[in-house]
């Protein structure tokens, strides 16, 4: 008995010793020393060209979405980004040198942006797009970098993150890296003119694009299988910018440009929700970086159904009243007149409604997402804005929105509206 009882607390002991020392080789393989500390560089040690081209990759970046509180101090940090796992913050990126990265020197900056590691070595989420910013040249990291530690800098330490456990120890995302990260590299191709690889560069790179666009696995990895297949991004969808489109209207490199610098498409609808921030950025970008961009994506689109045959736009307005009574008297009370043909708004050449890429998409959430939260004014335009309806509609409510404005103007069939609204609400920005 004694003797089987002395194997059996061997086995153990063997097993608890290959579990240590399996843990130790992750520790060791997960490890990435800290570079050392700079004393804050002062705004003389960077040219202006330099200085002036890392304020459009900024913008271009779309840095401030996540790195800029509402309200807050421009690169302070602080936004909170859920994510299936918990909710992360956006950190200090100001040169202050306790709560930013004012003693970050340039490669620990560079690492950072390419591999995801911060200046003292600890791994850094995917939410923060480094597996896009990893393609980006060394002029443009320098631009970048010079850009950040010239902004003023803010002493603010941003809020705890709550990852759910074990998430929160950061060297489990060694685990993560060897399984998804694959750092981006650009190559130019030869088939296509410097303008379109202009705009891969910056839309595959600093710009993310896929990063909303494109689907996530399980893990929150990006699908790299299937760039811009559509994607999910607080509760909104990002519709697919691949030959998928479901638009309505072709995306040409004409109508992008100025969908993406005005954050309105005449032919199209208004950039809601988390799209209405980038185009905000992207207006402020001088130069051919726009057009690039919209070359680019006007090019992976050029297969899309409405790229071949643009179709008459549906309007079934007496089948939807008989259909959802309630819907169209909710819809002739708070809507028809912003929105109707022949509403002001629309005779002064806003879109109608059907123009909109929500109403052709496999999922109504855009749609109620928009009622929810309303819509910004596009850049540069004093209004019409569209007012939010969170706290005044009810979830019964939009959903017979919804179904009205589908069997009206749609091409895709919805259920479960009242679900989807729940959700909407649930996953949303307030
Ligand atoms: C989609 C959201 C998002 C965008 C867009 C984004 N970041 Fe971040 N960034 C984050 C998050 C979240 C972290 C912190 C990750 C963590 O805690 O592991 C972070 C961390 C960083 C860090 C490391 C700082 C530190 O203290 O650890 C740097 C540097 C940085 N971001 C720079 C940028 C720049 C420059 C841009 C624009 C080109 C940018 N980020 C755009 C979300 C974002
Ligand atoms: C932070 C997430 C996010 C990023 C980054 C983002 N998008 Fe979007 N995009 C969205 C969402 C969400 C929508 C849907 C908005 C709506 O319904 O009005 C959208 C809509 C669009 C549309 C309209 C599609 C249609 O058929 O109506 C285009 C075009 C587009 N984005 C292009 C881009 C490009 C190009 C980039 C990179 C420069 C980009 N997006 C970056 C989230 C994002
Ligand atoms: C004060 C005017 C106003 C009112 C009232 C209004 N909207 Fe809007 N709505 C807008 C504006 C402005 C846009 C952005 C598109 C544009 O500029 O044409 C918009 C966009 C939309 C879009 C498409 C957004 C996109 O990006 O595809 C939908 C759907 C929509 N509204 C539904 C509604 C519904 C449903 C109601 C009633 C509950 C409503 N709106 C009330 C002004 C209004």
């Amino acid at each position: 008995m004694t003797r089987h009882f002395a194997s059996g607390r061997r086995v153990a002991l063997l097993v608890v010793a290959v579990v240590v020392l399996l843990f130790v080789a992750f520790l060791i393989f997960a490890h990435r020393p800290a570079i050392a500390e700079i004393a804050p560089p002062t705004r003389g040690a960077f040219s202006e060209t330099d200085i002036a081209r890392g304020a459009e990759l900024a913008r271009i970046g779309n840095c401030t979405s996540c790195h800029t509180a509402k309200g807050g101090r421009p690169f302070a940090g602080g936004v909170p980004i859920a994510t299936p796992f918990g909710t992360l913050h956006g950190t200090n990126i100001t040169p202050d040198p306790v709560t930013g990265i004012g003693r970050w020197s340039e490669p620990a900056f560079a690492r950072s942006m390419r591999q995801g590691v911060a200046r003292d070595g600890s791994h850094l989420y995917p939410a923060f797009p480094y597996d896009h910013f990893s393609s980006l040249t060394d002029a443009d990291l320098h631009g970048l970098y010079a850009f950040l530690m010239t902004r003023r800098p803010v002493h603010l330490e941003p809020p705890a993150n709550r990852m759910i456990p074990p998430l929160g120890f950061r060297p489990l995302l060694a685990g993560w890296k060897l399984l998804f990260f694959r750092p981006a590299r650009f190559t130019t191709d030869p088939g296509h003119d410097a303008l379109w690889n202009r705009g891969k560069y910056l839309g595959d790179g600093i710009a993310h694009c896929g990063g909303c666009h494109s689907p996530r696995g399980v893990l929150g990895n990006e699908k790299t299988d299937q760039p811009y297949a559509g994607g999910w991004v607080d509760g909104w969808y990002a519709p697919p910018l691949d030959a998928t489109s479901p638009a309505i209207r072709a995306w040409t490199a004409d109508r992008l440009e100025t969908y993406l610098r005005t954050g309105l498409s005449t032919t199209h609808a208004a950039a809601a929700g988390p799209m209405g921030a980038v185009a905000h950025n992207l207006a402020q970008v001088r130069g051919p970086d726009v057009r690039a961009i919209a070359t680019y994506y006007a090019d992976l689109m050029a297969r899309a159904p409405a790229a071949r045959r643009e179709p008459p736009l549906p309007d079934r307005a007496d089948a939807a009243i008989r259909a959802h009574p309630e819907g169209a008297a909710l819809y002739a009370g708070a809507c028809a007149m912003c929105h109707e043909p022949g509403a002001p708004m629309v005779v002064a050449g806003r879109p109608v409604l059907p123009l909109g890429t929500q109403f052709h998409e496999h999922t109504p959430r855009d749609m109620i997402q928009t009622i929810l939260q309303g819509v910004a004014p596009p850049v540069g335009a004093q209004g019409p804005y569209m007012p939010a309806y969170a706290g005044t509609l009810s979830d019964t409510q939009v959903a017979q929105l919804v179904a009205y404005l589908q069997t009206r103007h749609g091409t895709v069939r919805w259920d479960d509206l009242e679900k989807e609204v729940a959700r909407a609400r649930k996953e949303g920005k307030p």
